[in-house]
């Protein structure tokens, strides 16, 4: 990765552009990457908040104390936020920097591979609420994203491997034969990671650009995410389940939407086949009752991307192509399910 990518960050504040900075951390990416981050920033005056990580930290509460620290310590409308972290400090820190005082200025340092390739860009910003995932929040851009791969060596291999959902996510949604999903697989996950965040990173941008507020094209970004999100909360919920982490609810989510494109629209099964092979190669397979899949289908139909009640879905059509707002039947669903269990 190029180094130039924080000359941006070091002019502006070399020509004193804003008036504060203040670094959102959480306690691990104090520990592990604070230190490479000033250094290759050189950064030396900053103000430091450090929240607590996890999913069940992405709620107001944690964003009251940000709000309450940046108060204290007199950040103005010239101070800038800069978020270093996983997906869910870049979608705290982009939230509360988009709010306070109506908005200053952010930029994401990503950390995690989920965040460099995907959660770090496109300016979503929010938090979950009421148990339900990214309820609240804002489109707003960070005005600079750093993709350092440093910060990937304190990754465990199990958060490392959480990243590539999203990456397998942006691969069927490219009709590159360099990027698509049967290549992507060929690569090796840790020797090729500059190239794979390079570029399935700009697929998402691309995808962005021509519909920043998700209005319509934008839409095929949330592949995999009808199922995966509403598993990913009820995992939250549920007694009976372990907390799933993004990555491992939207590939189950992958999985079963790729199985219904199959059944709806005949994408190939093959394909399908393959992307759970390679996914339960690095995944464990979780077990869902009847009741789960019930429950699970009552948080789709409330989730954002729905609307009048009936649940939207992107799925893919014979030639791979994505389509979006389609609607699926409850006995699909529960199909697509006995396919993951078996
Ligand atoms: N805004 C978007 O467009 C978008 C897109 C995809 C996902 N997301 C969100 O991203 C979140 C998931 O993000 P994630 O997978 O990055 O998880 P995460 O942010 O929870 O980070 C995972 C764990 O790794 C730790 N960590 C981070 N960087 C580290 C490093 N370099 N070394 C050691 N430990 C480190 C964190 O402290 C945390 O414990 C979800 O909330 C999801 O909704 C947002």
């Amino acid at each position: 990765m190029k180094n130039d990518q924080y000359s941006l960050l070091k002019e502006k504040i070399k020509s004193n552009d804003f008036s504060s900075v203040f670094l959102l951390l959480d306690e691990n990416t104090d520990k592990y990457c604070l230190e490479i981050f000033i250094n290759k920033s050189e950064i030396n005056n900053y103000k430091k908040i450090v929240i607590k990580s996890g999913e069940e930290n992405k709620n107001i509460d944690t964003c009251i104390n940000i709000w309450k620290e940046l108060n204290s310590q007199k950040a103005d409308r010239k101070s800038i936020i800069i978020n270093l972290g996983g997906g869910v400090l870049t979608d705290i820190g982009g939230f509360v920097a988009s709010t306070y005082l109506r908005g200053i200025e952010f930029i994401n340092v990503p950390t995690t591979l989920l965040g460099m390739v995907d959660a770090a860009h496109g300016g979503k910003t929010g938090i979950d609420f009421l148990s339900l995932k990214n309820q609240i929040g804002v489109f707003n851009m960070p005005i600079g994203v750093i993709l350092d791969t440093v910060y990937l060596k304190t990754l465990s291999k199990e958060e490392y491997l959480n990243g590539y959902a999203e990456i397998f996510k942006h691969s069927f949604l490219t009709d590159s034969s360099d990027l698509s999903f049967n290549s992507l697989i060929k690569l090796d996950f840790y020797n090729d990671v500059d190239f794979i965040i390079n570029k399935y990173s700009d697929i998402k941008n691309q995808i962005v650009k021509v519909d920043k507020y998700e209005s319509n094209s934008r839409k095929v970004l949330n592949l995999g995410h009808t199922i995966g999100h509403a598993l990913e909360s009820y995992s939250y919920l549920s007694n009976s389940l372990d907390k799933l982490k993004h990555g491992e609810a939207i590939i189950i989510g992958l999985i079963t939407e790729l199985y219904i494109s199959n059944k709806l629209n005949d994408f190939s099964l093959d394909t399908v086949d393959k992307l759970k092979e390679v996914s339960l190669n690095y995944f464990s397979k979780i077990s869902l009752t009847d009741n789960d899949l019930k429950s699970i289908y009552d948080l789709m139909i409330f989730d954002k991307k729905n609307d009048k009640g009936s649940v939207n879905f992107v799925l893919l059509d014979k030639a791979g192509k994505p389509m979006i707002d389609q609607k699926v039947d409850y006995d699909i669903f529960i199909e697509a399910f006995a396919y993951y269990n078996n």
